[in-house]
């Protein structure tokens, strides 16, 4: 992995990740790819080059993987889980049509693809306990069955033409940097920002309700991990699952009260996303990952709370 097109790199994962990939491999071009409305700013903007790069325009990616010898592509343009239920042929749009837009580009141009499926793309038959690596998949949100498909898609590129995609079905992702935009997760990051203003959280999820969540640092890590892996040890490939805890809004609310004993929340439940968390595992079996790549996270629930609380102390001069 040397020259690197970050496509989303203006959202959650792709503002931090496009950043760590620049601090990591100093010499390579990692390529900030925007849409109209999302350019780059600031420091993400000034330390290394930025382009257009719309997974609907497969020229102007085609474009983009020539002009900088891109090897390795990370297609990060969705949809989340609940804006997708109110724009389903939107979310469909980007995630299926987009996906092989870029695949296609890979095939031809020889590059290894990183497109994260999620916690959504199981459903409410799937065992919600130590959620297998191998198991049913039949999500009834349109976010989910774009993740399934593309899992597919991308494992036929590998079997049918060698394209070397690779992937990791995220948990809800914790982060300090960008805001998530419509996830059913969206509250375990919320929750903070609430916590660090010192303000009354209305908490859309209901308590009893646990999902796998991750923070950010070892999101990165396993997004690039993954692609750094040795591929004669790679039993399976799109998408691992990789887990680090599990929470319900009552554990993480006293976990925040630990550091700030006046933090209060109450609850205004959402329908939408709670239908969506209840349809999602509790919690993930992360063994393949473990055995095929040595995947191993850093955080835990007590060590990301330190950690968010301190930064946005200091994001918001608290
Ligand atoms: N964070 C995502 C969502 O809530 C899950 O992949 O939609």
């Amino acid at each position: 992995m040397k020259n690197v097109l970050v496509i989303g790199s203006t959202g959650q994962i792709g503002s931090e990740l496009t950043m760590k990939l620049r601090d990591i491999i100093p010499d390579g071009n990692i390529v900030a790819g925007y849409i109209p409305g999302a350019e780059p700013k600031g420091i993400l903007l000034e330390s290394g080059p930025a382009e257009e790069a719309n997974v609907k325009n497969a020229q102007q990616i085609a474009g983009i993987v020539e002009k900088y010898k891109i090897d390795t592509i990370y297609n990060l343009a969705a949809l989340l889980s609940a804006v997708a239920e109110s724009k389903p042929l939107l979310a469909w749009d980007i995630q299926m049509n987009g996906l092989i837009n870029i695949l296609e580009i890979a095939r031809e141009k020889k590059c290894a693809v990183f497109t994260p499926s999620s916690i959504g793309s199981f459903g409410p038959n799937t065992p919600h306990d130590s959620t297998p690596q191998d198991t049913v998949q039949r999500p009834r949100t349109m976010y989910g069955v774009t993740k399934v498909a593309t899992e597919l898609l991308s494992d036929y590129y590998f079997i049918k033409y060698g394209v070397d995609t690779r992937s990791t079905r995220f948990p809800g992702l914790i982060s300090n940097v960008t805001l998530p935009g419509g996830g059913t997760t969206d509250y375990a990051v919320e929750i903070y920002y609430a916590a660090v203003k010192g303000e009354d959280f209305a908490c859309p999820i209901q308590a009893g309700t646990f999902m796998d969540m991750m923070y950010m640092p070892d999101a990165l890590k396993a997004a690039i991990d993954i692609m750094n892996a040795d591929p004669s040890r790679l039993i399976h490939r799109n998408g691992f699952n990789v887990a680090s805890m599990s929470f319900d809004p009552e554990i993480i609310k006293a976990s925040i009260q630990k550091y700030i004993p006046d933090f209060k929340m109450h609850y205004e439940f959402d329908p939408v996303r709670q239908a969506i968390a209840d349809s999602w595992p509790n919690n993930m079996d992360d063994s393949c990952a473990r055995a095929e790549w040595d995947w191993k996270p850093t955080y835990d629930l007590d060590t990301m709370t330190q950690d968010m609380i301190a930064t946005l102390r200091k994001k918001f001069g608290k």
